[in-house]
């Protein structure tokens, strides 16, 4: 490890998008490339701790030393992460996870019969929001990709969804954030927040895990 702050310390990950299946062969998806989460995988286990990764559908290698689960739909993903969590010191929520699945998931492929096709979604259970609400909780960081006033919107998620971290990142620049190697994020506690500046995922994962070192550390001081 290149320092031992996350030394035996159990890091339980979410990343890349969910798949939300409409037939065998079709699925609603987004454009999570799963960057941040490895390279906040990768990081941790550099930092010591012991990392479990649930990964939606990506085309990255898993990092060395880390465990990783990989699921489809949001409903896989929730299911794994609340088995795995009773384990975990520390859960950082980085998957992009579909809001809504289609209500009816077809047996058969969809005939391309009728000239109008309507779909009907129903609400996918928040991951994060669980996690966070159980009673015996890890600390709980979260992210939130925001388009306009950053920090406002993901300090009302932070507190919504009783949150211990977010880190809150502006999607509307098209040169970091999804899909691209480079990224800023605004990191918002209770107290205070901080700014990482725009540079490549992996630097600003080691960054977001220092200070999530940092806070966790605390409150297990307190
Ligand atoms: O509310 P919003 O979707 O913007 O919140 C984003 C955060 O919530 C991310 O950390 C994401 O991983 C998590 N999330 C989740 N389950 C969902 C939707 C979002 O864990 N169904």
């Amino acid at each position: 490890p290149v320092s031992g702050k996350l030394a035996g310390v159990k890091v339980l990950l979410t990343a890349g998008p969910t798949r939300e299946a409409l037939d065998p062969v079709r699925y609603l998806t987004n454009q999570s490339s799963g960057k941040m989460g490895y390279a906040l995988a990768h990081a941790a286990a550099r930092m010591g701790a012991q990392v479990t990764l649930v990964s939606g559908p990506v085309a990255l290698s898993v990092p060395v030393g880390v465990n990783c689960i990989e699921v489809e739909s949001c409903q896989q993903m929730h299911e794994a992460v609340m088995t795995e969590v009773e384990n975990a010191d520390i859960f950082i929520g980085c998957a992009a996870v579909a809001d809504y699945r289609p209500e009816q998931n077809e047996p058969q492929k969809i005939k391309k019969s009728k000239d109008k096709l309507t779909l009907t979604f129903i609400k996918n259970p928040d991951i994060l929001a669980e996690v966070a609400a159980l009673p015996k909780r890890p600390f709980t960081v979260g992210f939130a990709a925001e388009t306009q006033d950053v920090a406002h919107y993901a300090r009302q998620k932070l507190e919504k969804k009783r949150l211990d971290m977010i880190a809150a990142n502006d999607v509307s620049a098209s040169d970091r954030g999804f899909n691209t190697n480079l990224n800023a994020l605004t990191v918002l506690w209770q107290n205070g927040e901080a700014e990482l500046p725009c540079t490549d995922k992996s630097t600003l994962a080691q960054a977001l895990l220092d200070l999530i070192a940092q806070h966790y550390k605390n409150n297990q001081n307190h």
